[in-house]
């Protein structure tokens, strides 16, 4: 076993490094999810996030650099999770396009919602380490994460009220 870890900034460090490898796996996997969505709203957002995402990146990559640290990717098993869910949604159920927009909504929200708590707890902390340019960086992302997420909730409203009305029409 490796040596016990017993100070926060450690701690920000593992979080940081999180983060990291969730942002560089976003920044290959929105290209698809731009791919599949046929919404042009909803594409176009993931298009757009995609941008922000390698901002995102940056970001991140400095927060290690001005704490004197080399920027290092932890592995993140919980957006592979998220991916997951996606890949094996896709090839089990093989939904209609509308299924699959709604689909990826939420797919969307719900890894807005982990960059949200991840960002979160990240600017608490280096808040606390009274790390003031590691907070207004941290935060840069964090509001973007927001913005996006309500983003992501509109379109669901829009294709979940035109879902329902399709079907009672039928
Ligand atoms: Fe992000
Ligand atoms: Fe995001």
């Amino acid at each position: 076993m490796s040596a016990k870890m017993s100070e926060p900034r450690d701690l920000f460090l593992h979080e940081l490094g999180d983060v990291l490898y969730a942002e560089r796996t976003l920044v290959k996997t929105l290209p698809k999810l731009q791919e599949e969505a046929s919404d042009e709203e909803l594409a176009l957002g993931f298009e757009e996030h995609l941008d922000e995402t390698g901002q995102h990146v940056k970001n991140v990559e400095l927060a290690f650099e001005k704490l004197g640290e080399k920027p290092t990717a932890e592995k993140c098993p919980g957006i592979e999770g998220i991916k997951r869910e996606h890949d094996e949604f896709l090839s089990k159920e093989s939904p209609s396009q509308d299924v699959l927009d709604s689909f990826l909504t939420g797919a969307g929200a719900r890894t807005e919602h982990y960059e949200i708590a991840a960002y979160e707890g990240l600017v608490t902390m280096a808040e606390a380490m009274g790390e003031t340019e590691v907070v207004e960086l941290l935060t840069e992302n964090l509001e973007q994460e927001k913005t996006a997420l309500e983003k992501l909730k509109a379109i669901g409203t829009r294709l979940a009220q035109n879902g329902a009305k399709q079907e009672t029409h039928s």
